[in-house]
């Protein structure tokens, strides 16, 4: 891990430290510690087990919007999707507010060598080979018990093939780069329930640019609010 890493790992366990425990020591967390997700303890504690065992990149806040949307949307039933799992952290908080609805997880877990191929133009900061350290055999052991899990291993959108008639209300998409938003956008926005949601991540993070062009084409022709959340995601309604 580089030292950038290893520091922004150590930052946020501190900021998760200080949200428990010393709220006020600085600005910005003074006023978190004012925030309804202290309240969220089993949140809290799920966000502080993933971090610890190195599965999830994810900040605590777009942990906790995962969390929180995901759940708003558990009335609509259909089914909830990640595509872009990865080591399986943001899949296993969607897990635990999914309730009895099915969740689709679709990522090439490594064995198709990681990230494919990108557009070195858009795609500044990603190239094929990237998060090739995903393991099947870990994530799988990382949702053991967890019900209604189906994982859907290699190359989307090819694997996402037999699922055309399946609704979805809610949808996570988390794969840094612009053919795989824009594929993600054209298999699951169509089949998103009125009231569904759809949340990507790094739609506003400027090493990723690929992402937000891949929104921006995609609904040139119909447009969407896309809703920009801190830190870097943005979410979409549909419209019911
Ligand atoms: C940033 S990681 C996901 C991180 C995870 N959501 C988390 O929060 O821990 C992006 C993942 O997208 C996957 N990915 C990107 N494009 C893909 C495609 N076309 N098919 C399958 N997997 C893809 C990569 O293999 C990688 O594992």
């Amino acid at each position: 891990m580089s030292p950038a890493a290893t520091l922004t790992r150590l930052a946020q366990r501190l900021e998760l430290a200080l949200l428990r425990t010393g709220p006020g020591l600085t600005a910005s967390l003074r006023f978190r510690g004012r925030h309804h997700v202290r309240t969220e303890t089993e949140f809290l504690d799920l966000y502080g087990r993933l971090l610890a065992d190195r599965v999830l990149i994810q900040s605590l806040n777009e942990a906790f919007n995962l969390w929180d949307l995901a759940r708003q949307t558990a009335p609509l039933h259909g089914s909830v999707a990640e595509f872009g799992v990865y080591k399986g952290g943001s899949a296993r908080l969607l897990c635990a507010v999914k309730e009895s609805r099915p969740l689709h997880l679709f990522d090439t877990f490594g064995e198709l060598g990681g990230m494919p191929e990108t557009r070195p133009d858009i795609d500044t900061s990603h190239r094929a080979g990237d998060f090739s350290d995903s393991r099947l055999p870990e994530v799988r052991a990382l949702l053991a018990g967890q019900p209604e899990v189906r994982i859907h291993a290699g190359l989307f959108p090819g694997t996402a093939a037999g699922l055309e008639d399946v609704r979805f209300s809610f949808v996570h998409l988390d794969v840094d780069i612009y053919q795989s938003t824009l594929d993600g956008l054209r298999f699951f926005y169509p089949r998103l329930l009125p009231g569904g949601m759809l949340v990507s991540h790094d739609y506003s993070y400027l090493p990723t640019p690929g992402v937000k062009r891949a929104f921006d084409e995609y609904f040139a022709d119909d447009p969407q609010p896309v809703i920009r959340l801190w830190d870097t995601q943005c979410l979409v309604v549909k419209p019911r």
